[in-house]
């Protein structure tokens, strides 16, 4: 199968490069996609280098599926172009996840409404996507009603200028553009995304609207406070679920540690719990401190883990293409 990574270049694309690799996805042409800026340069892909071209020639070489990180602009102006020349994209900005003509897939959730038709997919938001994921196996089993989120985001969310600013503040250095309105070492930010005309960041509003859309259920209310913290290796999520029924603990975490794709880490006496720093590149979602919450019935409380890179994005964008291919929709 010849794929084409746009975006190639950057954070996200990086690590769908990794992770073709490494779950040996049968590629038989790699095509590294850039901007302008980047045709030339070099990528690496199973330890060959790979030159990056501009996306023109990159629809011209006719892969059979593109994987777009390149930003929601990028992507509404591309994604058509690539679709209407039989390329099916799998793409991870917002710009079509709300679409109600496109699909928006957590492979292990809702794949199974993927046709043929689907010419361009969307790839939820990071966040979501982790969250959901350890949703949908109660979900089926107790009924969610309401969820009340706040998360603890990490910096590679925003990318590899967020990255470096981070970096560039913790070594003193003032030669690297502020992309966050803030000091961002040693600080945490209340806002990701724009402010909307509601209150909400854009963010958290994603949180709110893809929860209903992936999981094909509108009844579930999700209220959300996102925010931004000095660190790397994921993002981090503080849970709490009101079920329409009753459960057990321990049944819950039964539940959630046989389901594939979580781990769960849930051992408070030893200091068992998951963190982004082990959770860094790694493709499964963390789960622990499961408790009932004692303030009112049917509620429990969580915390939930994932590389934002990986689950929650390269490697559920990944999935899809091999859902697409195991199925022959491309
Ligand atoms: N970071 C996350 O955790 C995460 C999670 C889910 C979704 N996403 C989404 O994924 C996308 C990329 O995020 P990122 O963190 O990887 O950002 P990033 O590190 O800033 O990389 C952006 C990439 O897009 C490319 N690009 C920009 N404009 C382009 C154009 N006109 N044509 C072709 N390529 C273009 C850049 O190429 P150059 O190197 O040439 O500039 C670079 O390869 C965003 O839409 C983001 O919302 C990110």
């Amino acid at each position: 199968m010849k794929v084409a990574v746009v975006g190639a270049t950057g954070l996200v694309g990086g690590e769908i490069l990794k992770v073709l690799a490494e779950r040996n996805f049968p590629v038989t042409e790699i095509i590294p996609v850039a901007s302008e800026r980047s045709v030339g340069k070099q990528v690496e892909f199973k330890g060959k280098q790979y030159t990056v071209v501009g996306f023109d020639d990159a629809i011209k070489m006719q892969p059979n599926v593109a994987i777009f990180s390149a930003g929601g602009s990028t992507s509404l102006e591309l994604a058509p172009k690539f679709a209407a020349a039989g390329i099916t994209v799998v793409d991870n900005s917002s710009a079509w996840r709300m679409d109600p003509t496109k699909k928006l897939v957590v492979p292990e959730i809702n794949a199974f409404t993927l046709t043929s038709e689907d010419k361009i997919i969307a790839n939820p938001n990071c966040s979501t996507i982790q969250m959901v994921v350890v949703m949908n196996p109660l979900h089926k089993k107790y009924k969610i009603k309401r969820v009340v989120v706040s998360t603890y985001q990490s910096v590679t969310g925003t990318g590899k200028a967020a990255v470096d600013q981070l970096f560039a503040e913790r070594e003193g250095r003032t030669d690297v553009p502020a992309v966050y309105p803030h000091k961002i070492d040693l600080n945490v930010l209340p806002h990701i995304d724009v402010f909307l005309d509601n209150g909400y960041t854009k963010e958290e509003m994603k949180m709110v609207n893809e929860t209903k859309k992936i999981m094909l259920d509108d009844s579930i209310a999700v209220t959300a406070t996102t925010v931004r913290i000095p660190t790397i290796g994921g993002h981090s999520e503080a849970v709490n679920i009101e079920f329409e029924n009753d459960f057990d603990v321990e049944e819950v975490k039964n539940i959630l540690a046989n389901e594939e794709g979580i781990i769960l880490q849930d051992d408070p006496k030893n200091f068992v719990y998951p963190m982004p720093i082990n959770a860094h590149g790694k493709d499964e979602v963390f789960v622990g401190r499961i408790r009932r919450d004692e303030t009112q019935p049917n509620t429990i409380n969580m915390w939930i883990v994932a590389d934002n890179l990986r689950k929650g994005a390269a490697t559920n964008a990944v999935q899809i293409v091999e859902y697409l291919a195991k199925n022959n929709l491309i």
